[in-house]
């Protein structure tokens, strides 16, 4: 573990800054902001198919159907964007937040589903790509170019952070792997076929469409990863997870979200 990011008792800021230094250290010359990219940062052939299939994306089809369902009143009236500061727009950057009330980490999911519950409406199920990831693959758009701005404040969010970062960092699974030991210690290096993104960056871009077409959430990549590390995958909307995704999201403060992309 490098520095301060495998301590137990640093600070998010000083998590931060310890991943961007050794990321730094391992890919010098890389932009921080290409990040954002993933692996793709890695492989200019791979970044350049990337930009030519983003010019017409062929999941365009699936980013409509959900700005049709964002759009669509409720039998109430009302609509998405009236449960969202600024309608939905320049949002997506603040999550996950630790709500005091609930005592939990709040991720845009749960407020999708917060906003259909006042309203009378059924809740979406987290892993329907037909309901809540299209509606997310365009909600999160509205906030494309926006900078990651997760607050970590106070001794209860910054516990739910470190609930995540001791995931991050726990070895699990039959070939006991931490999420660090690929994305950490081996970012950048070859995994059977694929190159191993690092994690800083990894959370600002979802869902993802892999293939060009078959939706993924954040959380089900996650749970994806965990299959590989031969270990039981936590449920998706969980919070395991969501503690997760508050400690990754923190450490992609300052890039710029951009929703809805390609992946292999
Ligand atoms: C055995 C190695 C391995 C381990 C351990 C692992 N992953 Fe992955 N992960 C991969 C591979 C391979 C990919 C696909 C290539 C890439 O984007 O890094 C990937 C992709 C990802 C992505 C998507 C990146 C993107 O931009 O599309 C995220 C997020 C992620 N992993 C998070 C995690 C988390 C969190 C853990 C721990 C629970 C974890 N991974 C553990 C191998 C691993």
């Amino acid at each position: 573990m490098a520095g301060a990011a495998g301590r137990a008792f640093a600070s998010p800021e000083e998590d931060r800054a310890a991943f961007i230094a050794l990321y730094r250290a391992k890919f010098p010359g890389v932009p921080l902001e290409d990040y954002v990219d993933g692996a793709l940062m890695l492989s200019s052939d791979a970044k350049k198919q990337f930009d030519s299939i983003m010019e017409f994306p062929p999941f365009q089809g699936d980013v409509d159907s959900g700005r049709n369902l964002w759009e669509t009143p409720f039998r109430n009236g009302k609509t998405f964007a009236g449960c969202f500061a600024n309608g939905g727009r320049g949002i997506a950057g603040n999550y996950p937040y630790y709500d005091s009330g609930s005592d939990k980490v709040v991720t845009f999911e749960m407020d999708i589903n917060r906003c259909l519950r006042d309203n009378g409406e059924a809740e979406y199920k987290f892993n329907d790509k037909t309901t809540m990831g299209i509606i997310t693959a365009y909600a999160r758009t509205l906030s494309d170019g926006m900078r990651v701005d997760v607050r970590v404040e106070g001794p209860a969010a910054l516990a739910k952070y470190e609930q995540g970062k001791k995931l991050y960092f726990t070895r699990i699974g039959q070939y006991n792997f931490s999420c660090a030991s690929c994305h950490m210690v081996n970012a950048g290096k070859i995994l059977r076929t694929e190159i191993l993104s690092p994690t800083v960056g990894q959370t600002t871009h979802w869902p993802v469409f892999r293939g060009g077409d078959n939706l993924n959430t954040l959380h089900m990549r996650y749970r994806r990863c965990m299959e590989q590390m031969r270990a039981s995958p936590f449920p998706a909307g969980g919070e395991e997870l969501g503690n997760l995704e508050y400690f990754q999201s923190y450490l992609s403060n300052g890039l710029p979200m951009r929703a809805s992309v390609y992946r292999k």
